[in-house]
């Protein structure tokens, strides 16, 4: 799905008032403007937003995009299909630390990618996250912005402890991206998945969150 644009977020303080006035946030909307400035789920290239109904089109895409990157390949689903689980993402009530979120372009509103956690456990202090970006915006550093948001959220606001990555050893792209992010190797499970027909090796990563601040401190969005 292509969003129609919307204001840019994010924008820095010195923003000339032309260009306050372009983003329909000129003065007046104190609360706004406030909004604007400190907004956590947005940085310099993307927003994290909620599922919205209208999202159906845009998920199919990126399902489509990495239908190898899994370790089941699915058979086509209807269009029909990603509408009505949209809708029922858009619904869904809070699952607590276990959320998914659209990653849209700041500077055109379009649905880029998805992110999101998954197999929070507050106890241990753990939990793992998967991200996806669109064939056609890949290595414009989407993916990279988009989990150290979510990775801070955890980290820096949910107390969580550590982070966790399983990556499919043919993935080079995304065992390129977990490192790039700081992510260590920690283990890896031998012949663990089918798919294409054979099997591959499953690689387990982990980040703990002193790793994480110190890597991406919090005043470096
Ligand atoms: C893996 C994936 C999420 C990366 O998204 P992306 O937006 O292209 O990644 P970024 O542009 O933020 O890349 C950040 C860094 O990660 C590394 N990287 C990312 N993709 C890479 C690739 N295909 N090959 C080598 N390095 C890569 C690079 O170091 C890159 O920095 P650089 O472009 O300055 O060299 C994307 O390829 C994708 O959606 N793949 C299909 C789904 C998937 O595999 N998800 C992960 C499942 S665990």
């Amino acid at each position: 799905m292509t969003a129609a644009p919307r204001p840019a977020r994010g924008v820095r303080n010195n923003d000339s008032e032309a260009e306050q006035h372009r983003l329909g946030l000129e003065s007046g909307c104190l609360g706004l403007f406030h909004w604007r400035m400190t907004s956590f789920w947005t940085s310099k290239r993307i927003r994290l937003r909620g599922i919205e109904p209208g999202d159906g089109a845009a998920f199919m895409r990126l399902t489509e995009d990495e239908e190898r990157s899994g370790d089941v390949l699915h058979p086509p689903r209807s269009a029909e299909s990603y509408r009505v689980r949209a809708n029922e993402l858009a619904a869904a009530k809070s699952d607590g630390d276990c959320f998914r979120l659209a990653i849209e372009a700041v500077d055109t509103g379009e649905v880029v990618g998805a992110v999101g956690s998954h197999y929070a456990d507050p106890n241990a202090g753990r939990f793992e996250y998967g991200v996806t970006i669109g064939a056609d915006h890949r290595r414009e550093g989407y993916a990279a912005e988009a989990v150290v948001l979510l990775l801070r959220y955890m980290f820096a606001e949910r107390r969580y402890h550590k982070c966790e990555a399983k990556v499919f050893a043919y993935n080079e792209g995304s065992l390129a991206l977990q490192r790039r992010l700081g992510f260590v190797e920690e283990g890896r499970l031998r012949d663990h998945v089918f798919l294409a027909g054979r099997y591959h090796d499953l690689v387990i990563l982990g980040m703990l969150a002193d790793e994480f601040t110190r890597r991406h401190p919090v005043s470096e969005l």
